[in-house]
């Protein structure tokens, strides 16, 4: 049986860990290149090592808040992938606090990372796949992009615009083949949790009661794994997936069905 993604190249941001190294790894499974973004290098490395030899994987170390730098990257990638069919936004960073804690350059930070950055990289992908005459651009959101939650206003604001320029993208772009769509995880197994219980503790819980409460709210009883937010990756990135525009997809093992 033939790879789902043989012959294609990916740009994937967020890729040394988590969610982003998952993608990265199926893409690969999946016959793809790969180019991974991430702030710190040896991580990357150690990243791109797991995965193979510099014909399928390219690294580029680049804080995608600095736009400067994060224009830098994509002509690299460009440079790096020849035609670039495919690109993941999924770096994004949590930042949870009572609603009227969050300082004004602490949502400026998030929305920059989470929101603008992402802006900037699909206006540079969409121009490259206009001309390649179509591509794929899929987002790594959030349920916290499709409803309210407690204590993370600024994130949730963050994917909330996201699945808005996600939307907005896919209707101006699906007329060039451009396939634009979002996956919106629960919760998932990765470091960011580590971000839930630092804010959690602010507030005198502890971190073990806090998993157990969250997961008793999950019909699966269990968080999701970086893998299974993968696979929806691997087939929106797909030509499976020609039909599919502007769809938020959540996985959360049930939890927020809505
Ligand atoms: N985990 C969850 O429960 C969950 C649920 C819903 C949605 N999400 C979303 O899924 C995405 C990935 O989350 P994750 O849980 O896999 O996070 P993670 O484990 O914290 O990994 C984040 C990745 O993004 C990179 N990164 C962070 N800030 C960056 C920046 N400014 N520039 C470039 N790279 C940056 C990190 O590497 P460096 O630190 O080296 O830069 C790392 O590779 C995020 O957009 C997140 O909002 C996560």
């Amino acid at each position: 049986m033939s790879r789902r993604l043989e012959g294609l190249s990916a740009l994937i941001t967020g890729a040394s860990r988590g969610i982003g190294f998952a993608i990265a790894r199926e893409f690969v499974e999946q016959g793809a290149r790969v180019f991974l973004v991430a702030r710190d290098q040896a991580r990357l490395e150690q990243a791109a090592a797991q995965l193979g030899d510099s014909a399928v994987v390219g690294t580029y170390a680049c804080d995608v808040g600095d736009a400067i730098a994060l224009e830098e990257m994509f002509r690299a990638a460009e440079e790096w992938a020849g035609d670039l069919d495919v690109l993941v936004n999924n770096a994004g960073i949590h930042l949870g606090k009572p609603f009227t804690d969050y300082r004004l350059d602490e949502f400026d930070r998030v929305m920059n990372i989470n929101v603008r950055s992402v802006f900037r990289l699909m206006q540079l992908a969409i121009v490259h796949m206009r001309q390649l005459q179509g591509g794929k651009i899929v987002n790594v959101s959030s349920t916290a992009g499709r409803f309210e939650s407690a204590n993370q206003a600024v994130y949730n604001a963050s994917k909330h615009a996201l699945n808005g320029l996600t939307l907005c993208a896919a209707l101006e772009n699906a007329p060039y083949g451009i396939n634009i769509n979002a996956i919106c995880p629960g919760m998932v197994n990765t470091d960011m949790w580590d971000s839930f219980v630092k804010e959690a503790a602010t507030r005198g819980v502890n971190g073990d009661m806090l998993r157990k409460g969250v997961e008793a709210r999950i019909p699966i009883g269990r968080f999701i794994e970086p893998e299974e937010v993968a696979h929806i990756a691997v087939w929106l990135a797909s030509h499976e997936a020609d039909g599919m525009a502007g769809q938020l997809i959540t996985i959360s093992g049930g939890m927020r069905m809505g």
